[in-house]
């Protein structure tokens, strides 16, 4: 039977190398992203605040243009075929660039808005103290903007972990991909494609639980 070969021929294994992949994927992406979508929102913000930096704005808004307004697996195949098209180049690393910096554009306006919801008497509270602009930035904005952002930053997580579940137009042999092969393989659907379901929302529960306790301690410590 299906549950007998299951174990037999270690098919099994395409579930954990996946699920190892699936999360080597996003968890490097999102680093990736709030790398870029930090640098993109504070040039956003500091053109807003200063007028400076217009240019740098400017392509700031059209990588946000355009990396929101097209889906994600359409990023994903350009990276792999026609930007990395002819070199050869690991599809975990292509994943990662191109989650990266999809989640770069989303989390760029996470931080944007983290930024904005600090109040505008801090910043003013800072350059009367004699701080310039990137001191006020960086000693009194960012650090009550970061605490302010964290939970919707951990938020980022979990949808870039259902995300990279598209990894497999790539070929790339992720969590959803292990387990379509074995459906593949084995001519079954229900238990594989089941099995890979209850590992996503096993994940996703466990950090969604971390995330509360984390913005539980946020709040008692405001
Ligand atoms: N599924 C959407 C797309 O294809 C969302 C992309 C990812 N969203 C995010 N917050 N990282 O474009």
């Amino acid at each position: 039977s299906f549950y007998i070969n299951f174990i037999k021929d270690d098919r099994w294994h395409y579930l954990s190398d996946g699920f190892l992949v699936t999360i080597e994927v996003a968890f490097c992406a999102v680093l990736v992203g709030v790398l870029v979508g930090f640098t993109v929102a504070v040039i956003r913000s500091t053109h807003d605040k200063t007028g400076k930096l217009r240019l740098l704005d400017f392509l700031c808004r059209v990588y946000l243009t355009v990396i929101r307004g097209t889906p994600v697996v359409v990023q994903l195949l350009i990276i792999y075929f026609v930007i990395f098209g002819s070199v050869n180049i690991s599809k975990v690393l292509v994943a990662i660039v191109a989650f990266g910096v999809n989640s770069g554009a989303y989390v760029a306006e996470i931080i944007r808005g983290g930024i904005m919801s600090v109040d505008k008497g801090q910043f003013e509270a800072g350059r009367s103290l004699g701080l310039g602009y990137g001191q006020t930035m960086i000693y009194i904005i960012l650090p009550q903007a970061f605490k302010n952002v964290l939970p919707a930053l951990g938020n980022e997580f979990i949808v870039l972990l259902k995300e990279t579940s598209v990894s497999g137009y790539i070929a790339l042999q992720d969590l959803t991909k292990g387990g379509d092969i074995i459906r593949s393989q084995t001519y079954t659907a229900f238990l594989p494609l089941i099995a890979v379901a209850g590992i996503y929302l096993a994940v996703v529960m466990l950090f969604s639980w971390l995330l509360g306790k984390l913005e539980r301690r946020l709040k008692n410590n405001e």
